[in-house]
């Protein structure tokens, strides 16, 4: 039998309802996902809830509360403008006023009909969720929570690590839980408080942005070379990484010849887990057009250990299938 790669349910089974709503990592569970994975931002109170960004006015329905109109405002985030409602400028009662909305209704049409009727969610509340699923089917859900913008977190007096610690407390002894960031310092400054598994995040282009503060140059790409790779396993178990690192795409939107990563993280003693899979054509490289099955086979065959994925259901049926086959 071969290794199972574990199916992370990303924000939810977000290729059929809203992301990070309950309704979506319901699904998600009930689609046979190994873990639901919340992006986690802070409210005015420091509350943990599931969101992208820290800016809601792309996947809720603030735009449409005349009370908050006096909040919409632009501040830096990451180095990057951004125009809209922030949820550190509201308090949870506030937050729980709102209602999801589907992120890219252009493409996920269907999705817009479960728009405004769910309320944002805290990790609490996740939590809780993956518990009394676990309960109901048998089989431990995990959580694999992600810290969004953690340096400007901090500096505006609303750190994510500590509430995240609180929040899981003694629930982390029988819960898988990962624990992902995009940045290196607040990875490294978790290693110290906690034994949960940390995930450090890899993107195509740029660098975490806790290096670009603090003038370190290291890109993403210097974090995934040998040397790199050995730097992360101090901290981290795993990577959490582009597939297209994995496999480039040419102009052309064609897959070229696998790269060594996997081979050199798992060197490290690092596991691979790997975002994001969807089943829309606007998503797949030209040699998977009309058949996401083919794009997650080629990634199990190189050996990852996880997978990130908007569509759990085609996710679980090509594991369970791709795994059920011996190899030699
Ligand atoms: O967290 C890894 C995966 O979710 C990709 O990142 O931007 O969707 O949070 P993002
Ligand atoms: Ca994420």
């Amino acid at each position: 039998m071969k290794k199972k790669p574990i199916i992370i349910a990303h924000r939810g089974a977000s290729g059929y309802r809203p992301e990070h709503t309950l309704a979506a990592y319901e699904l998600a569970i009930n689609f046979g996902a190994d873990y639901i994975e919340p992006d986690l931002v802070s409210t005015q109170d420091g509350v943990l809830i599931a969101r992208h960004e820290n800016e809601i006015s792309a996947t809720t329905d603030v735009a449409n509360h005349p009370e908050f109109a006096q909040r919409r405002t632009t501040k830096i985030i990451d180095g990057e403008s951004k125009t809209g409602w922030f949820t550190e400028d509201f308090t949870l009662a506030e937050i729980k006023t709102l209602c999801a909305k589907e992120r890219i209704p252009q493409l996920r049409q269907q999705n817009t009909i479960y728009d405004n009727l769910w309320e944002i969610p805290t990790l609490q509340e996740i939590i809780d969720l993956a518990k009394n699923y676990s309960i109901k089917l048998g089989r431990n859900i995990g959580i694999y929570p992600e810290t969004k913008h953690p340096t400007y977190f901090r500096s505006i007096n609303l750190a994510l690590e500590e509430p995240l610690l609180a929040t899981l407390g003694y629930q982390a002894e029988n819960t898988p839980i990962f624990i992902q960031s995009f940045e290196v310092s607040n990875l490294q400054y978790l290693a110290q408080k906690t034994h949960l598994p940390l995930v450090q995040l890899i993107n195509l282009t740029d660098q975490p942005f806790d290096c670009t503060v603090s003038g370190d140059i290291r890109t993403y790409t210097d974090l995934v070379t040998k040397s790199g790779l050995e730097e992360i396993a101090k901290y981290a178990q795993a990577i959490g990484i582009h597939k297209d690192i994995l496999v480039p795409r040419d102009s052309n939107n064609k897959l070229q010849t696998p790269t060594s990563v996997v081979h050199n993280a798992h060197t490290a003693g690092l596991q691979v887990h790997i975002w994001t899979f969807r089943n829309e054509d606007s998503f797949l490289p030209l040699d998977f057009q009309g058949n996401p099955q083919g794009e997650y086979e080629l990634f199990f065959s190189l050996r990852i250990d996880g997978v990130f994925s908007d569509f759990a259901d085609t996710a679980v049926i090509v594991r369970d299938r791709f795994t059920s086959v011996d190899i030699s």
